[in-house]
């Protein structure tokens, strides 16, 4: 998704907005652009394609000057072009806009403007806001901007500078992140904290409907209605280095490896001896007595974390859950009241989809629980109570240890509602806990085992058009996630079966060596997977296995490749066969010379609908 990031002080501006897009390339973009106040005019430079091509121009005719926004967009309205690039500007030429998100009503503006004469140069939403500012620009650029907001309908963060007002930068917050970087003799802006972490960490987290205006000694937030507002300041942990690569080739690999720490993290403080604490989770006994349904939402990997989720609670609670992508959830009026406990799944906290579904749920009466990655993220402050995964800044578009993260996270909340409910067996949950504490050593074992076995898959798989993934039961819901991995890094066409459903459709698209990745790991169904094996055997399919310790032998004999994991309870397998599965993709991807952590097409962060 688009990155906005602005700069008033005493440096060059130039270097610093284009290091701070660079730290948002993460979200997924397709052109860039800066726009510097050079004393005279506002010079900006916009090109299409990654950073590296913007730096090439820059680099040969710098913009000076000490006060600019820069903007990675990826397009919505309108190709990406050098036209549709931002920043974008009015008919003067003295007010520049970059801007995240989608203004709605974009089109009837246009007309409007139009017909007072306004020439526009872009197919984008974005330029009518350049266009209104200049039409209702009296001198003040704080009220300008706050006049032009009441006439948008949308979702966005915008930022905008003009050479009416210098070292003054005006943003505004709805519905899209933005966050203020407090310096000396300086300050910034930001779409996301990566952005600003070489420079401060004392960050301001702006909230929807708020105006700010930063100059180099001074910041001021604001309502949408003018009234002045007064904000904390909050320090930020981070390392630098956690946005870092720290030697591995790309992020997606990193965060691969990071899953190990990843598990510790998540369970860290949350495992006691004989149950699970959640603290944040507010709902007690009496409350939680009245829930008679639970809907768990969200979108792509979380969705599939959500999956795995439903067998967990319901095993440990006895309620039913229900299981909805977020795009569809609210247009398919779902059956959700007062009774209903609505836990919505995001790592970026941003999705715009499961923030209109957790909205949604809550004007239903609902009670919302938010398992969320990204700390003051909307979904983690419109929900009523949050589970932070605390898996740390993931910077690749492919999801892999938030993933993990939620998975475990939805172990940790069913035992803790299964005894907080009375409902689990407790020596049930004493042996999750001990299932969950061996987790990251096998996890990093897992890592280790399967390597040499995953490259010689990806070696197969990479040279393929087309793999399936199947399995049964947890290894469905886990094969779902192994097939959306592997598309959306390498470009191979992936799909995902439930392994009894092959044999009505799928199996006419296998035949002589198509790769089958077969999962194999639920107990008590490994008979039938067995037959499923070999009913793709029969029509030439070749097939990669992965299954655990215990089952190797029965299942290495029917496959053509084999992946072994460490053995762990049933229940808590999804924990190390997503493993293998993240690689397979990652190294498939590698092997085919893709883009492996900003694929095409694609964003971090989801912010439209
Ligand atoms: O930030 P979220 O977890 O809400 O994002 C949801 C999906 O957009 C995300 O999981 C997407 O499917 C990833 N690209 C998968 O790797």
């Amino acid at each position: 998704m688009c990155g906005i990031v602005g700069y008033v002080g005493e440096q060059q501006a130039v270097p610093i907005l284009l290091g701070g897009l660079k730290k948002l390339e993460y979200r997924g973009y397709d052109s860039a652009g800066i726009a510097i106040y050079n004393g005279q005019r506002l010079a900006i430079k916009r090109e299409v394609g990654n950073l590296d091509v913007l730096w090439e121009t820059v680099a040969e005719d710098s913009p000076q000057g000490t006060w600019g926004l820069g903007h990675t967009r990826w397009a919505t309205h309108g190709r990406p072009t050098h036209e549709n690039a931002h920043p974008h500007s009015d008919c003067s030429g003295n007010f520049v806009v970059v801007h995240n998100g989608i203004i709605e009503n974009f089109q009837e503006l246009r007309t409007q403007l139009e017909k007072k004469g306004h020439l526009f140069c872009s197919e984008t939403d974005t330029e009518i806001i350049a266009h209104l500012i200049e039409e209702l620009y009296q001198g003040d650029l704080l009220q300008a901007v706050s006049q032009a907001v009441k006439e948008l309908q949308g979702s966005y963060a915008m930022a905008v500078m003009s050479t009416q007002d210098p070292y003054n930068i005006v943003a505004v917050r709805q519905d899209s992140p933005l966050i203020v970087g407090v310096g000396e003799k300086e300050n910034f802006l930001a779409s996301d904290i990566p952005a600003l972490l070489d420079h401060t960490r004392r960050i301001v987290i702006m909230e929807n409907g708020e105006m700010v205006q930063l100059t180099p000694q001074e910041i001021e937030f604001f309502s949408l209605g003018g009234t002045t507002i007064n904000k904390e300041v909050e320090e930020i942990d981070w390392d630098p280095e956690m946005v870092e690569k720290g030697g591995f080739p790309h992020f997606m690999l990193k965060e691969i490896n990071e899953e190990p720490a990843t598990l510790r993290h998540v369970m860290a403080g949350r495992l006691e001896k004989d149950g699970i604490k959640l603290e944040e989770f507010q709902l007690d006994q009496e409350q939680l007595a009245k829930i008679d349904k639970i809907f768990i939402v969200a979108c792509g990997t979380a969705y599939h974390s959500g999956l795995v989720g439903k067998k967990a609670l319901e095993e440990m609670t006895q309620i039913p859950v229900e299981v909805d992508l977020a795009s569809e959830f609210r247009y398919r009026q779902p059956l959700v009241d007062e009774k209903t406990l609505v836990v919505v799944v995001s790592q970026s906290g941003e999705t715009a989809d499961t923030l209109a579904a957790l909205r949604h749920a809550r004007e239903k009466g609902a009670r919302v629980l938010g398992i969320v990655n990204v700390v003051g993220s909307s979904i983690a402050r419109e929900s009523q109570d949050v589970i932070y995964l605390k898996a740390g800044p993931e910077i690749a578009v492919a999801s892999t240890k938030a993933y993990l993260a939620m998975l475990a996270a939805f172990y940790l909340l069913a035992g803790y509602l299964g005894q907080l409910m009375d409902k689990a067996n407790q020596e049930e949950i004493i042996r999750m806990l001990e299932g969950l504490r061996e987790l990251p050593l096998k996890a990093e074992q897992a890592l280790q085992d399967t390597e040499e076995d995953v490259l010689k898959a990806a070696e197969y798989i990479a040279g393929q058009e087309s793999t399936f993934f199947i399995g049964r039961g947890l290894d469905y819901s886990l094969s779902l996630e192994g097939a959306l991995k592997l598309k959306e890094i390498s470009y191979i066409h992936a799909e995902a079966q439930a392994a009894g459903e092959l044999k009505h459709g799928t199996l006419a698209l296998i035949t002589d060596g198509v790769p089958v990745v077969a999962l194999v790991n639920e107990e008590g169904l490994t008979e039938k997977m067995i037959s499923n094996i070999q009913e793709v055997k029969a029509r030439g399919g070749y097939i990669i296995g992965v299954t655990r310790a215990g089952l190797k032998q029965q299942v290495g004999r029917e496959v053509h490749e084999l992946i072994v994991l460490p053995d762990t309870m049933n229940m808590l397998t999804p924990l190390l066969t997503i493993l293998p599965l993240q690689l397979l993709a990652y190294h498939a991807a590698r092997l085919r010379g893709c883009e492996i952590d900003q694929p095409r097409n694609l964003a971090k962060s989801v912010t439209v609908e």
